[in-house]
């Protein structure tokens, strides 16, 4: 049984990981990956298969940025060629990035079974490009398997028949559990060693439970001035408390270089401005941090499993159990009056330790490896 696991951007490779490890334990299973290419360099891409134990993908469409129509289009039209040739029994996409949905589309039309992980998440905002492509990919999948009570709620509302639904817990804890020891073995100064700012501010070194860790990279929050400026603001008043730790994402950086503000960012005392990170790296970060201040998706998942209070600046969540039973607490602007406020409460000790949602036990892959054996093999 031939199985083809899709990535494309960063956030898919923590996933497709454990995946590819569960379906290479079973001997009547052949796993490949291939790679739509949407992140292209060593820190957004390379150095997450190294970390991860990723094989160099079996097929790399090579594709690179741009639009969502222009990503999404030539994706399609070199992934329909990959599958004509190699007729694999399965393709399996996850989460919501533009390669989830297009190949989803050209494997359902091919006729070849699909599997989403990741499925039912739903943030119920249709100006998020993630929301449309979660919405595309669950209508037409073969397989949808579900991390939270949230999204079997959403694909019973949305009609799916309960037969194609799985409830199964995380795959992206999957990884973490499996990481989350290693990482705690790098020193957390040699990870934040060499800031891009570092002639500004010197060294700074950073203690267990010392500092914020912040990430930004979501366009409604890092493509207009005005998100921008209270971007900096907000960090402005968390320094006054504890350093902070912002790992950059290209996107917003091109940004700031964009708007004139990259230099206001790394003039911030107490900032120390890093590279995108590995995953180690980065897991290490989130682990001894005191506080997290984000608007990603996947973090929100992290600090509820790793208990760290995280703050998202976002207006809704597809990822409800993360307020639930986790750790997240959603800001609905980036006002930075309302940031400050809630951040004094949270160090001052107002912040909920949470629960770890059910199934988040490191073992989702397992299980969807073994289920979609069982499913195949019916035909
Ligand atoms: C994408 C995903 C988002 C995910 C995020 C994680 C979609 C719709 N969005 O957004 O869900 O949270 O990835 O990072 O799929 N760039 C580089 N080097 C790279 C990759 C990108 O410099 O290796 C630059 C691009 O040229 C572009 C910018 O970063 O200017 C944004 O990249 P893009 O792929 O459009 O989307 P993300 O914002 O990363």
């Amino acid at each position: 049984m031939r199985i083809l696991n899709i990535v494309g951007a960063r956030p898919n490779f923590m996933k497709i990981a454990p995946l590819h490890r569960a379906f290479s334990n079973i001997p009547t299973v052949y796993s490949q990956i291939l790679h739509t290419g949407q992140h292209y360099d060593q820190k957004m891409s390379d150095i997450f298969f190294n970390q991860l134990g990723l094989p160099k993908p079996h097929f790399h469409l090579g594709v690179g940025g741009g639009s969502h129509a222009y990503q999404k289009a030539h994706v399609m039209l070199k992934f329909e060629e990959v599958l004509k040739k190699e007729k694999p029994d399965l393709i399996l996409v996850v989460g919501d990035v533009n390669a989830t949905a297009a190949c989803s589309i050209v494997a359902v039309k091919m006729g070849i079974p699909t599997a989403h992980v990741e499925a039912g998440l739903r943030s119920k905002d249709r100006t998020m490009p993630e929301e449309i492509n979660r919405i595309i990919t669950d209508s037409i999948c073969d397989y949808l398997f579900v991390t939270e009570q949230s999204g079997m709620v959403n694909l019973a509302k949305e009609g799916v028949k309960d037969e194609k639904v799985f409830f199964v817990g995380h795959v992206m804890i999957d990884s973490l559990v499996n990481f989350r020891e290693k990482a705690s073995k790098l020193d957390l100064n040699e990870v934040a060693m060499n800031p891009l700012n570092q002639e500004k501010i010197g060294s700074l070194s950073i203690k267990e439970k010392g500092y914020i860790l912040s990430t930004m990279h979501r366009p409604a929050n890092v493509d207009n001035k005005t998100g921008l400026r209270n971007i900096l603001q907000i960090f402005r008043d968390a320094t006054r408390h504890l350093p902070v730790v912002f790992a950059i994402h290209p996107r917003t950086s091109n940004n700031l270089k964009k708007f004139g503000l990259y230099e206001d960012l790394t003039s911030i005392p107490r900032l120390i401005l890093l590279e995108p990170q590995g995953y180690l790296q980065f897991l290490k970060l989130m682990d001894n941090a005191r506080l997290i201040i984000t608007d990603s998706g996947g973090i929100q998942e992290e600090t509820t499993f790793l208990q760290v209070p995280c703050i998202t600046f976002r207006d809704t969540t597809e990822r409800p159990v993360t307020v639930e039973l986790g750790t997240n607490f959603l800001m609905k602007d980036l006002d930075p009056v309302s940031v400050k406020n809630q951040l004094e409460k949270i160090l001052q000790g107002e912040a909920k330790q949470g629960v770890i949602p059910p199934l988040w036990d490191g073992r989702a892959s397992e299980r969807i490896a073994n289920i979609l054996v069982e499913q195949l093999a019916r035909y």
